[in-house]
């Protein structure tokens, strides 16, 4: 018996190796066609009014076939495995019968000895068999380990920063520059002083920068050079939970969750605000009066990604979360590009109040609402082009003058 036993342990060793393998591109390609599903049906629109269907039939199937494929080889790696390890331990029984056959060989073995002997042996098939069936399941595990374990080794963020409640909201870029990851320089020697209370408006064609800018200040991004400091402090020495509790940031890109309007505004540590608080924001960001004409007012629940509400309506809860959280500094990215006139025009006025007295930056593109900022910074190609106030930036006569005039004419 212990004969075959090296030759069934190479068999395994060779499966193992194997099913590993195969168990890292089953992960892969499920993830695949999972990835292709959520895609699909999250994008069902512009899949629809662009024909994209037989497109994404075609890319759906390819990546089911490739799992199915993997799969297979799973399924055929196991049915030969297992009966080649069960053909050896046949091979070693039919030798010993065949001993057992020759009297001369076996002379002092009793036919009770022989019978006993074969039975143990005939026992010894089954463990073996749940061997190569175990192994499958252990590669299986540790293909999908290896992955879960990636992950969780990942550097976290850099917290180690002291806690700060109140700041000043001074603002200072000292030769910033970022380049990301796929090579792509979104930011060069970028020098800028913000005081505080003061509103600066960032105005730049499509790519300028200014998004990866205002990215900076909550770390959500780290420069590749340079140094940002508030209140003459590096940011770095900040803990972000300090930081990011004194910027209120009205991203470019609205996200709402699948929840009620109400958690959606009093979101997260701003959970803790009266309901007056919360009325009083909505009502600064022209809101309060949609809400209360939903069918269970702040109550009411948006859908996923807020998709019961009209893409202004959607802004403007962003605004609402953004102003209820009351932080010395605000960004405001691109916040009111989907609002009309009307609306556009009362909630400026709002936001003109609450930037009196904190740090503002505005990023836009349409320059009405930019025109009474104290410093406009144009930027191009990741730098700054141009530092000054409207009037002084129409008289120079360069960029700003010239998008400005083509706006208006
Ligand atoms: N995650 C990313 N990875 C690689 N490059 C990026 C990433 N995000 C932005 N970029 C690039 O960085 C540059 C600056 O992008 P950014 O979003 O800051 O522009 P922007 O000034 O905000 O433009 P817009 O006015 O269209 O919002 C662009 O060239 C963009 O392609
Ligand atoms: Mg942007």
């Amino acid at each position: 018996m212990f004969v075959v036993l090296p030759p069934i342990l190479w068999l395994v060793q060779k499966a193992s190796k194997r099913y590993l393998k195969l168990s890292k591109g089953i992960q892969k390609s499920m993830g695949q066609v999972s990835h292709i599903t959520s895609e699909v049906i999250g994008g069902y629109q512009v899949v629809k009014n662009y024909g994209g269907q037989a497109y994404e039939a075609k890319r759906f199937e390819k990546a089911s076939k490739d799992n199915l494929k993997k799969g297979m080889k799973v399924v055929v790696t196991n049915s030969i495995n297992t009966p080649a390890v069960q053909l050896l331990m046949a091979i070693a029984m039919s030798v010993v019968v065949w001993l057992a056959l020759r009297p001369e060989v076996m002379a002092d073995v009793t036919a009770g000895e022989f019978i006993a002997y074969l039975t143990a042996a005939g026992l010894l098939s089954k463990p073996v068999r749940s061997l190569t069936d175990v192994n499958q399941k252990l590669q299986k595990g540790i293909a999908a380990g290896e992955s879960i374990f990636a992950l969780l080794d990942e550097p976290e963020e850099v917290d180690n920063g002291k806690a700060i409640n109140d700041i000043q909201g001074n603002i200072q870029f000292n030769n910033v520059g970022l380049t990301y990851p796929d090579g792509t320089v979104a930011l060069q020697n970028f020098n800028l002083n913000i005081n505080a209370g003061e509103t600066v408006a960032l105005v730049g064609r499509s790519g300028a920068g200014k998004t990866t800018l205002v990215n900076l200040l909550t770390r959500t991004l780290s420069p590749t050079t340079g140094q940002i400091r508030i209140d003459n402090e590096p940011i770095e020495a900040l803990s972000l939970n300090a930081l990011r509790s004194q910027i209120a940031m009205v991203n470019q890109q609205v996200v709402l969750f699948n929840d009620s309007v109400r958690h959606n505004i009093a979101y997260g540590d701003l959970s803790q605000k009266s309901d007056a608080d919360m009325m009083a924001a909505a009502k600064a960001a022209f809101a309060h009066e949609f809400i209360t004409k939903l069918p269970q007012g702040y109550e009411s629940d948006i859908g996923a990604e807020g998709l019961q509400l009209s893409g202004g309506q959607r802004q403007r809860l962003s605004i609402t979360r953004a102003l209820l959280k009351d932080a010395p500094i605000l960004i405001l990215d691109e916040a009111t590009s989907a609002l009309d006139n009307e609306s556009e025009f009362y909630i400026q006025q709002a936001l003109d109040n609450v930037m009196d007295d904190r740090t503002t930056l505005v990023i836009a593109h349409r320059l009405t609402t930019i025109e009474s900022a104290d410093k406009i910074v144009v930027m191009d190609g990741g730098q700054i082009v141009e530092v000054g106030t409207h009037d002084e930036l129409i008289k120079k006569g360069g960029q700003y003058a010239q998008m400005y005039e083509r706006d208006f004419t």
